[in-house]
């Protein structure tokens, strides 16, 4: 397999390998209390959507996650507050239902989220991070500072649903206008999809394997607000043809006209994005879209959506060594001139962005911005091995879930790779998704 990376860190020593953790776990928790330090605690604990959790339940289920498994499952330690881990554990009771149960207020979330971290830092120091599969290249630190950036990233959508005064404020992302092809091509051939050496990678995003594509073309950058416009003027959404049966009825039951936020006013698109009303604009990638209008948009465009092989290979294959790489701009962790990521703006930037991110095939913007809806259903690799607990993946395979990748301008870095699999329903809008769409090339 050709999944030979360049130096990451599982080549750190463990006094340097203690540090990255360490400065991982800080920056988690630095975003966590700007998330939830900006607003009251009767917004805290306020449930603003049935889709989502109160803030302070994600709060000290963040704490709880790096409970169990760095205190408790490599420290060998004791329960702090064992009657509260029914209260945190996801699969227990449902979102809709979390602002009804007797949650820590946000005082207690806090002090608890604290308290966690603390002996954690202790752990960390005196831990060897070697000797067994969880503590080797320091996985479970690493997927629990993951975790907290998730559930960040999940406060950030909850933030964007919730009414009133903005809360958050952050400059616009760099702007980058050029005239660009409107297409990519990717050759017909094998590439190595997924990974066995990233240290950090979930278990969904293994094992390394080879997959062999047909030539493709790929949009170069995600389909922009004014392109999408273009696709409501036309009657997109009143149009039967352009969607599936199961999109169809979807777009009819849920009353659909338009992404989520947008509202037309005065012959101008308007949004409401972090509390701020303003015009929505033509050049960005367009946001808050379901599986289903994305399909149906593609379908409109006599185009189709990307295979997550697909988007892989145009993000991580590199022709000239056969290789594939990290991230579509090589080996290096990204940098702010690589991709709009890590919440350093509250929206992506215009299509064609981040020149130096962009493929060795020209594709530009697969690393953040928007996560990209793909056509697949989110399944197994051959050879799959549930781990370390069956409930990060294994129990949402199956038919009913889209695959997302890229990222989007709310994920950290250390929570983004090319090989990263996101997934969620097709109906849903909430999430920072866009997409972009391909088509098959003629065989030469
Ligand atoms: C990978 C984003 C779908 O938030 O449901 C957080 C990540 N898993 N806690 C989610 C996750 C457990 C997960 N997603
Ligand atoms: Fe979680």
């Amino acid at each position: 397999m050709t999944d030979t990376l360049g130096p990451v860190h599982a080549d750190l020593g463990p006094e340097q390998l203690r540090e990255r953790i360490a400065d991982e776990l800080l920056a988690a928790r630095a975003r966590t209390a700007a998330l939830t330090d900006c607003v009251d605690d009767r917004d805290l604990t306020a449930q603003h959507s049935p889709l989502m959790s109160p803030l302070v339940w994600d709060l000290a289920h963040i704490g709880n996650q790096e409970e169990l498994w760095l205190l408790r499952n490599i420290g060998g330690r004791d329960p702090m507050h064992p009657e509260i881990d029914p209260l945190y554990d996801a699969f227990e009771h449902p979102r809709a239902e979390r602002p009804s149960l007797p949650l820590l207020p946000p005082a207690e979330a806090r002090a608890y989220a604290h308290e966690v971290r603390g002996r954690v830092i202790d752990l960390l120091g005196a831990s060897p991070l070697e000797g067994s599969p969880l503590l080797a290249a320091g996985f479970a630190f690493g997927m629990i500072a993951q975790h907290e950036q998730q559930h960040d990233e999940t406060m950030l959508i909850t933030h964007q649903l919730r009414q009133g005064p903005a809360a958050l404020v952050a400059p616009a992302p760099p702007a980058h206008l050029e005239q660009l092809p409107a297409e990519v091509l990717v050759p017909a051939g094998p590439f190595t999809m997924g990974t066995d050496t990233e240290p950090w990678a979930l278990d969904n995003e293994r094992p390394a394997h080879r997959v062999d594509l047909p030539a493709y073309w790929l949009d170069t950058a995600p389909v922009s607000n004014g392109a999408y416009q273009r696709f409501i003027a036309d009657g997109g959404y009143q149009e039967q043809r352009w969607w599936s049966p199961q999109g169809w009825a979807h777009r009819q039951q849920a009353g659909l006209t338009a992404p989520l936020y947008w509202h037309h006013d005065g012959g101008e698109w308007l949004r409401r994005r972090f509390g701020t009303v303003e015009p929505v604009p033509a050049e960005e990638p367009v946001l808050h879209v379901s599986w289903y209008e994305a399909e149906a948009y593609a379908r409109w465009a006599g185009r189709r959506l990307p295979t997550e092989q697909e988007w892989e290979k145009a993000a991580r294959h590199d022709p000239a060594t056969g290789r594939s790489r990290r991230y579509p701009w090589g080996d290096q962790p990204p940098a702010e001139h690589h991709a709009n990521l890590d919440q350093r703006h509250l929206q992506p930037a215009p299509v064609g962005s981040y020149p130096e991110g962009q493929s060795p095939y020209g594709a530009r913007q697969l690393i953040g911005d928007v996560w990209e809806w793909t056509a697949s259903d989110f399944l197994p690799y051959p050879g799959f091995r549930a781990w370390p607990y069956r409930e990060y993946s294994e129990v949402f395979f199956g038919p009913e879930y889209k695959v997302l990748r890229g990222g989007c301008f709310a994920v950290a870095p250390v929570a983004c790779r090319g090989t990263f699999r996101n997934w969620d329903y097709p109906i849903r809008r909430q999430i920072f998704a866009g997409f972009r769409t391909a088509r098959d090339a003629e065989p030469s």
